[in-house]
Protein backbone atom coordinates (compact mmCIF):
# COMPACT_ATOMS: atom_id res chain seq x y z
CA UNK A 1 0.00 0.00 0.00
CA UNK A 2 1.37 3.15 -0.95
CA UNK A 3 2.10 5.35 2.41
CA UNK A 4 0.26 8.26 2.29
CA UNK A 5 3.07 10.80 2.11
CA UNK A 6 3.80 9.10 -1.35
CA UNK A 7 0.40 9.56 -2.43
CA UNK A 8 0.11 11.69 -5.35
CA UNK A 9 -2.15 14.87 -5.33
CA UNK A 10 -3.28 17.04 -7.94
CA UNK A 11 -3.69 21.09 -7.05
CA UNK A 12 -5.67 23.33 -9.55
CA UNK A 13 -5.08 21.27 -12.58
CA UNK A 14 -1.39 20.42 -11.62
CA UNK A 15 -0.74 16.28 -10.42
CA UNK A 16 2.62 16.25 -8.01
CA UNK A 17 3.73 12.55 -7.30
CA UNK A 18 3.86 12.81 -3.94
CA UNK A 19 3.03 15.16 -1.03
CA UNK A 20 6.78 16.14 0.08
CA UNK A 21 7.85 19.77 -1.32
CA UNK A 22 10.97 22.13 -0.57
CA UNK A 23 9.71 24.61 0.94
CA UNK A 24 11.35 27.87 -0.50
CA UNK A 25 14.89 29.29 0.72
CA UNK A 26 16.50 32.65 -0.26
CA UNK A 27 20.11 31.65 -1.23
CA UNK A 28 21.42 35.67 -1.33
CA UNK A 29 23.31 34.77 -3.96
CA UNK A 30 21.80 36.32 -7.23
CA UNK A 31 23.60 39.08 -9.20
CA UNK A 32 21.37 42.06 -10.17
CA UNK A 33 18.32 39.18 -9.53
CA UNK A 34 20.07 36.73 -11.79
CA UNK A 35 20.26 33.43 -10.74
CA UNK A 36 24.10 32.37 -10.51
CA UNK A 37 26.43 29.26 -10.92
CA UNK A 38 25.18 28.67 -7.05
CA UNK A 39 21.56 28.61 -7.90
CA UNK A 40 22.27 26.16 -10.63
CA UNK A 41 23.87 23.82 -8.17
CA UNK A 42 21.26 24.52 -5.52
CA UNK A 43 18.31 24.05 -8.19
CA UNK A 44 19.50 20.63 -9.59
CA UNK A 45 20.77 19.58 -6.23
CA UNK A 46 16.94 20.20 -5.16
CA UNK A 47 15.70 18.13 -8.23
CA UNK A 48 17.08 15.26 -7.08
CA UNK A 49 15.83 15.22 -3.76
CA UNK A 50 12.70 13.17 -4.28
CA UNK A 51 10.51 15.74 -3.17
CA UNK A 52 7.75 16.12 -5.49
CA UNK A 53 7.47 20.22 -5.03
CA UNK A 54 9.68 21.73 -5.07
CA UNK A 55 9.57 25.76 -4.63
CA UNK A 56 12.33 27.84 -5.54
CA UNK A 57 13.10 31.16 -3.72
CA UNK A 58 11.63 34.16 -2.48
CA UNK A 59 11.51 35.98 -6.14
CA UNK A 60 10.75 39.33 -6.18
CA UNK A 61 8.81 41.16 -8.68
CA UNK A 62 11.01 44.81 -8.96
CA UNK A 63 14.34 45.69 -7.77
CA UNK A 64 13.52 47.57 -4.92
CA UNK A 65 11.68 44.69 -3.82
CA UNK A 66 14.84 42.40 -3.15
CA UNK A 67 15.74 41.77 0.82
CA UNK A 68 19.32 41.77 -0.36
CA UNK A 69 21.63 42.96 -2.99
CA UNK A 70 21.63 39.11 -3.27
CA UNK A 71 18.02 38.42 -4.03
CA UNK A 72 16.66 36.60 -7.15
CA UNK A 73 14.37 38.36 -9.01
CA UNK A 74 12.10 37.87 -12.14
CA UNK A 75 11.78 42.01 -12.81
CA UNK A 76 14.88 42.00 -16.53
CA UNK A 77 15.09 39.92 -19.65
CA UNK A 78 18.20 38.84 -17.84
CA UNK A 79 16.69 37.15 -14.74
CA UNK A 80 14.20 35.63 -16.63
CA UNK A 81 16.84 34.09 -19.09
CA UNK A 82 19.01 33.15 -16.08
CA UNK A 83 16.28 31.16 -14.51
CA UNK A 84 15.33 29.39 -17.64
CA UNK A 85 18.80 28.64 -18.01
CA UNK A 86 19.19 27.71 -14.31
CA UNK A 87 15.55 25.47 -14.08
CA UNK A 88 16.30 23.20 -17.86
CA UNK A 89 19.78 22.11 -16.10
CA UNK A 90 17.48 20.88 -12.56
CA UNK A 91 14.89 19.32 -14.86
CA UNK A 92 17.25 17.17 -16.91
CA UNK A 93 17.92 15.56 -13.36
CA UNK A 94 14.91 15.61 -11.66
CA UNK A 95 13.15 12.86 -10.83
CA UNK A 96 9.96 12.17 -13.14
CA UNK A 97 7.24 14.04 -12.37
CA UNK A 98 9.22 17.14 -9.53
CA UNK A 99 7.27 20.16 -10.37
CA UNK A 100 9.10 23.33 -10.27
CA UNK A 101 7.31 26.95 -8.85
CA UNK A 102 8.76 30.36 -8.05
CA UNK A 103 7.55 31.84 -5.21
CA UNK A 104 6.91 35.75 -6.34
CA UNK A 105 7.17 38.50 -3.57
CA UNK A 106 8.01 41.97 -2.81
CA UNK A 107 10.16 42.60 0.48
CA UNK A 108 8.30 46.09 0.84
CA UNK A 109 9.53 47.62 4.22
CA UNK A 110 11.92 44.65 4.58
CA UNK A 111 14.00 45.07 1.68
CA UNK A 112 17.43 47.02 1.50
CA UNK A 113 18.67 44.82 3.99
CA UNK A 114 22.33 43.46 4.29
CA UNK A 115 22.78 39.28 4.05
CA UNK A 116 22.56 36.99 7.08
CA UNK A 117 25.69 36.11 7.02
CA UNK A 118 26.58 40.02 6.46
CA UNK A 119 24.12 40.60 9.82
CA UNK A 120 20.54 40.88 8.12
CA UNK A 121 20.35 44.41 9.13
CA UNK A 122 19.29 47.30 7.09
CA UNK A 123 21.85 48.38 4.29
CA UNK A 124 24.14 51.24 5.68
CA UNK A 125 24.63 54.29 3.70
CA UNK A 126 28.36 52.76 2.10
CA UNK A 127 26.68 49.94 1.33
CA UNK A 128 24.30 51.29 -1.57
CA UNK A 129 20.86 51.30 0.26
CA UNK A 130 17.96 52.03 -1.71
CA UNK A 131 14.67 53.69 -0.60
CA UNK A 132 11.85 51.12 0.60
CA UNK A 133 8.07 51.20 -0.05
CA UNK A 134 4.68 49.31 2.23
CA UNK A 135 1.75 50.14 3.12
CA UNK A 136 2.43 52.81 5.69
CA UNK A 137 4.87 54.55 6.49
CA UNK A 138 6.09 52.50 9.86
CA UNK A 139 9.57 51.17 9.94
CA UNK A 140 10.03 47.64 10.59
CA UNK A 141 12.01 48.23 13.65
CA UNK A 142 14.12 51.06 15.45
CA UNK A 143 16.86 51.96 13.60
CA UNK A 144 15.37 50.56 10.12
CA UNK A 145 14.50 52.93 7.22
CA UNK A 146 11.05 54.65 6.95
CA UNK A 147 9.20 53.48 4.10
CA UNK A 148 7.18 55.43 1.65
CA UNK A 149 3.56 54.89 1.96
CA UNK A 150 2.83 53.48 -1.47
CA UNK A 151 0.08 55.99 -3.58
CA UNK A 152 -2.86 54.46 -5.15
CA UNK A 153 -0.82 54.71 -8.48
CA UNK A 154 1.96 52.96 -6.94
CA UNK A 155 0.08 50.20 -5.42
CA UNK A 156 -1.52 49.87 -9.03
CA UNK A 157 1.93 50.10 -10.22
CA UNK A 158 3.21 47.11 -7.81
CA UNK A 159 0.18 44.00 -9.04
CA UNK A 160 1.29 44.83 -12.94
CA UNK A 161 4.69 43.62 -11.54
CA UNK A 162 3.64 40.50 -9.90
CA UNK A 163 1.41 40.39 -13.13
CA UNK A 164 4.84 40.99 -15.33
CA UNK A 165 6.39 38.95 -12.98
CA UNK A 166 4.32 35.64 -13.37
CA UNK A 167 4.44 35.89 -17.50
CA UNK A 168 8.23 35.95 -17.26
CA UNK A 169 7.83 32.37 -14.83
CA UNK A 170 6.07 31.03 -17.10
CA UNK A 171 8.57 31.49 -19.70
CA UNK A 172 11.40 30.25 -18.15
CA UNK A 173 9.32 27.21 -17.26
CA UNK A 174 7.97 27.37 -13.89
CA UNK A 175 4.78 24.79 -13.54
CA UNK A 176 3.16 27.02 -10.69
CA UNK A 177 3.87 30.50 -9.06
CA UNK A 178 3.04 30.61 -5.23
CA UNK A 179 2.82 34.52 -3.72
CA UNK A 180 4.35 35.23 -0.97
CA UNK A 181 2.12 36.91 1.67
CA UNK A 182 3.82 35.67 4.19
CA UNK A 183 6.92 36.50 7.13
CA UNK A 184 6.41 40.22 6.95
CA UNK A 185 7.03 40.68 3.46
CA UNK A 186 4.91 43.49 1.38
CA UNK A 187 1.66 41.91 1.35
CA UNK A 188 1.43 40.55 4.74
CA UNK A 189 2.24 44.31 5.36
CA UNK A 190 -1.16 45.22 3.93
CA UNK A 191 -2.54 42.27 5.91
CA UNK A 192 -1.58 43.26 8.98
CA UNK A 193 -3.75 45.58 10.48
CA UNK A 194 0.12 46.36 12.58
CA UNK A 195 2.03 47.70 9.78
CA UNK A 196 -0.86 49.09 7.53
CA UNK A 197 -2.32 52.13 9.22
CA UNK A 198 -3.89 53.26 5.75
CA UNK A 199 -7.38 54.51 5.54
CA UNK A 200 -8.41 54.25 1.77
CA UNK A 201 -9.71 50.99 0.00
CA UNK A 202 -6.23 49.96 1.18
CA UNK A 203 -6.50 49.63 4.92
CA UNK A 204 -9.03 49.66 8.16
CA UNK A 205 -10.96 46.52 7.26
CA UNK A 206 -10.46 43.05 7.10
CA UNK A 207 -11.84 43.46 3.67
CA UNK A 208 -9.19 45.98 3.06
CA UNK A 209 -6.66 45.45 4.08
CA UNK A 210 -6.67 42.16 1.92
CA UNK A 211 -7.19 44.06 -1.39
CA UNK A 212 -4.15 43.71 -2.45
CA UNK A 213 -3.54 40.23 -1.93
CA UNK A 214 -6.50 39.52 -3.71
CA UNK A 215 -6.22 42.04 -6.67
CA UNK A 216 -2.50 40.33 -7.37
CA UNK A 217 -4.26 36.99 -7.34
CA UNK A 218 -6.92 38.24 -9.49
CA UNK A 219 -4.11 39.83 -11.70
CA UNK A 220 -1.44 36.79 -11.84
CA UNK A 221 -4.08 34.53 -13.04
CA UNK A 222 -5.49 36.77 -15.67
CA UNK A 223 -1.60 36.80 -17.19
CA UNK A 224 -0.64 33.20 -16.64
CA UNK A 225 -3.91 31.04 -16.74
CA UNK A 226 -2.10 28.11 -17.00
CA UNK A 227 0.01 28.33 -14.70
CA UNK A 228 -1.40 26.39 -11.23
CA UNK A 229 -0.84 29.37 -8.29
CA UNK A 230 -0.77 28.84 -5.12
CA UNK A 231 0.28 30.84 -1.86
CA UNK A 232 2.56 31.06 1.74
CA UNK A 233 0.31 33.08 4.38
CA UNK A 234 1.65 33.94 7.54
CA UNK A 235 -1.62 32.62 9.26
CA UNK A 236 -1.14 34.10 12.96
CA UNK A 237 1.73 37.08 13.61
CA UNK A 238 2.03 36.34 17.14
CA UNK A 239 1.66 39.90 18.34
CA UNK A 240 -1.24 41.18 20.39
CA UNK A 241 -3.61 43.08 17.84
CA UNK A 242 -1.76 41.76 14.85
CA UNK A 243 -3.35 39.52 12.01
CA UNK A 244 -5.04 36.21 14.13
CA UNK A 245 -5.96 33.07 12.51
CA UNK A 246 -9.87 33.92 11.88
CA UNK A 247 -8.63 36.62 9.42
CA UNK A 248 -6.02 34.14 7.79
CA UNK A 249 -9.19 32.15 7.09
CA UNK A 250 -11.10 34.71 5.85
CA UNK A 251 -7.93 35.45 3.60
CA UNK A 252 -7.85 32.09 2.65
CA UNK A 253 -11.63 32.00 1.13
CA UNK A 254 -11.09 35.07 -1.03
CA UNK A 255 -7.86 33.53 -2.39
CA UNK A 256 -9.22 30.46 -3.12
CA UNK A 257 -12.73 32.51 -5.07
CA UNK A 258 -9.71 33.72 -6.90
CA UNK A 259 -8.23 30.28 -7.95
CA UNK A 260 -5.47 29.86 -5.55
CA UNK A 261 -5.24 26.10 -5.26
CA UNK A 262 -2.82 25.51 -2.22
CA UNK A 263 -2.01 27.32 0.84
CA UNK A 264 1.18 27.25 2.70
CA UNK A 265 0.36 28.10 6.30
CA UNK A 266 3.56 29.79 7.79
CA UNK A 267 3.32 32.38 10.47
CA UNK A 268 5.33 35.59 11.95
CA UNK A 269 7.51 37.66 10.67
CA UNK A 270 6.50 41.00 10.50
CA UNK A 271 7.56 42.46 13.91
CA UNK A 272 10.29 41.70 16.26
CA UNK A 273 8.13 41.68 19.04
CA UNK A 274 6.60 38.51 17.92
CA UNK A 275 6.20 35.27 20.65
CA UNK A 276 6.94 32.25 18.35
CA UNK A 277 6.38 29.52 20.32
CA UNK A 278 8.72 27.61 17.87
CA UNK A 279 9.29 23.35 18.23
CA UNK A 280 8.54 20.41 16.24
CA UNK A 281 5.69 20.99 14.06
CA UNK A 282 4.75 24.48 15.83
CA UNK A 283 2.60 25.50 12.94
CA UNK A 284 1.03 22.37 11.80
CA UNK A 285 -2.13 23.25 14.20
CA UNK A 286 -2.33 26.59 11.68
CA UNK A 287 -2.38 24.26 8.29
CA UNK A 288 -5.44 21.98 9.95
CA UNK A 289 -7.33 25.54 11.12
CA UNK A 290 -7.07 26.94 7.85
CA UNK A 291 -7.95 23.74 5.62
CA UNK A 292 -11.01 22.91 8.16
CA UNK A 293 -12.13 26.71 8.12
CA UNK A 294 -11.63 27.34 4.43
CA UNK A 295 -11.56 24.01 2.23
CA UNK A 296 -8.56 24.73 0.79
CA UNK A 297 -5.67 22.29 0.22
CA UNK A 298 -2.74 23.22 2.53
CA UNK A 299 0.97 22.81 2.86
CA UNK A 300 2.30 22.32 6.53
CA UNK A 301 5.92 23.90 7.26
CA UNK A 302 7.99 24.24 10.12
CA UNK A 303 10.65 22.18 11.85
CA UNK A 304 9.40 18.82 10.19
CA UNK A 305 12.38 16.82 9.45
CA UNK A 306 11.60 13.44 10.57
CA UNK A 307 9.41 11.15 7.94
CA UNK A 308 7.36 9.49 10.14
CA UNK A 309 6.23 13.07 12.04
CA UNK A 310 5.90 14.12 7.84
CA UNK A 311 3.27 11.28 7.09
CA UNK A 312 1.45 11.56 10.34
CA UNK A 313 0.32 15.31 9.50
CA UNK A 314 -0.98 13.84 5.94
CA UNK A 315 -2.27 10.68 7.20
CA UNK A 316 -3.85 12.39 9.90
CA UNK A 317 -5.72 14.73 7.59
CA UNK A 318 -4.03 17.75 8.95
CA UNK A 319 -2.67 18.74 5.79
CA UNK A 320 -2.55 18.14 2.12
CA UNK A 321 1.14 18.73 2.24
CA UNK A 322 4.11 18.72 3.96
CA UNK A 323 7.16 21.56 3.18
CA UNK A 324 11.03 21.38 4.44
CA UNK A 325 13.59 23.92 3.98
CA UNK A 326 16.49 23.09 6.55
CA UNK A 327 16.14 19.54 6.40
CA UNK A 328 16.66 19.65 2.60
CA UNK A 329 19.78 22.06 3.05
CA UNK A 330 20.98 19.66 5.64
CA UNK A 331 19.90 16.16 3.22
CA UNK A 332 19.42 17.16 -0.18
CA UNK A 333 18.12 13.50 -0.72
CA UNK A 334 15.41 13.77 2.02
CA UNK A 335 12.91 12.33 -0.34
CA UNK A 336 14.63 9.23 -0.69
CA UNK A 337 15.24 9.00 2.96
CA UNK A 338 11.51 9.21 3.52
CA UNK A 339 11.02 6.80 0.53
CA UNK A 340 12.93 4.07 2.08
CA UNK A 341 11.05 4.71 5.69
CA UNK A 342 8.23 3.63 4.01
CA UNK A 343 9.35 1.11 1.39
CA UNK A 344 8.43 3.25 -1.51
CA UNK A 345 9.98 3.57 -4.81
CA UNK A 346 13.46 5.86 -4.87
CA UNK A 347 13.89 7.20 -8.54
CA UNK A 348 17.34 8.84 -8.71
CA UNK A 349 19.33 10.00 -11.78
CA UNK A 350 20.62 6.85 -13.09
CA UNK A 351 24.17 8.55 -11.93
CA UNK A 352 23.30 8.11 -8.58
CA UNK A 353 21.36 4.78 -8.69
CA UNK A 354 23.97 2.93 -6.84
CA UNK A 355 23.44 4.88 -3.70
CA UNK A 356 20.11 3.63 -3.39
CA UNK A 357 21.02 0.82 -1.62
CA UNK A 358 23.02 2.51 0.90
CA UNK A 359 19.62 4.89 1.64
CA UNK A 360 18.04 1.84 2.17
CA UNK A 361 20.58 0.68 4.77
CA UNK A 362 20.60 3.18 6.71
CA UNK A 363 16.92 3.72 7.16
CA UNK A 364 16.35 -0.20 7.94
CA UNK A 365 19.40 0.17 10.38
CA UNK A 366 17.42 3.16 12.12
CA UNK A 367 14.02 1.47 12.65
C1 LIG B 1 18.00 29.64 4.32
C2 LIG B 1 16.53 29.92 4.42
C3 LIG B 1 15.92 30.75 3.49
C4 LIG B 1 14.54 30.97 3.55
N1 LIG B 1 13.95 31.73 2.57
C5 LIG B 1 12.61 31.76 2.48
C6 LIG B 1 11.97 32.30 1.33
O1 LIG B 1 12.61 32.68 0.35
N2 LIG B 1 10.61 32.35 1.33
C7 LIG B 1 9.86 31.87 2.38
O2 LIG B 1 8.63 31.94 2.35
N3 LIG B 1 10.45 31.33 3.47
C8 LIG B 1 11.79 31.23 3.52
N4 LIG B 1 12.38 30.58 4.56
C9 LIG B 1 11.54 29.91 5.55
C10 LIG B 1 11.33 28.44 5.16
O3 LIG B 1 10.69 28.29 3.92
C11 LIG B 1 10.54 27.69 6.23
O4 LIG B 1 9.24 28.20 6.30
C12 LIG B 1 11.18 27.75 7.61
O5 LIG B 1 12.59 27.57 7.52
C13 LIG B 1 10.61 26.68 8.55
O6 LIG B 1 10.76 25.40 7.97
P1 LIG B 1 11.93 24.37 8.42
O7 LIG B 1 11.77 24.18 9.91
O8 LIG B 1 11.62 23.12 7.64
O9 LIG B 1 13.25 24.98 8.07
C14 LIG B 1 13.76 30.38 4.56
C15 LIG B 1 14.39 29.57 5.50
C16 LIG B 1 15.73 29.31 5.42
C17 LIG B 1 16.36 28.37 6.42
Amino acid sequence: MTSPLFQPITLGGLTFPNRIAVAPMCQYSAEDGSASDWHLHHWMNLAMSGAGMVTVEMTDVERRGRISHGCLGLYSDDNEAAAKRTLDAARRVAAPGTRFGTQLAHAGRKASCQRPWEGGGPLKPDQDPWPIVSASAVAYDAGWQVPHALEEEEVLKVIEHFADAAKRAERAGFDFIELHAAHGYLIFQFLSPLSNQRTDRWGGSLENRMRFAVEIAKAVRKAVPNLMLGARLSVKEWVDGGFEVEDAIEVAKALKAEGVAYLCCSSGGNSPLQQLPAGPGYQVHLAEAVRTGAGIPTRAVGLIDDPKQAEAIVADGRADMVALARAFLADPRWGWRAAATFGEQIRPAPQLARSVTTMQHWMKSAG
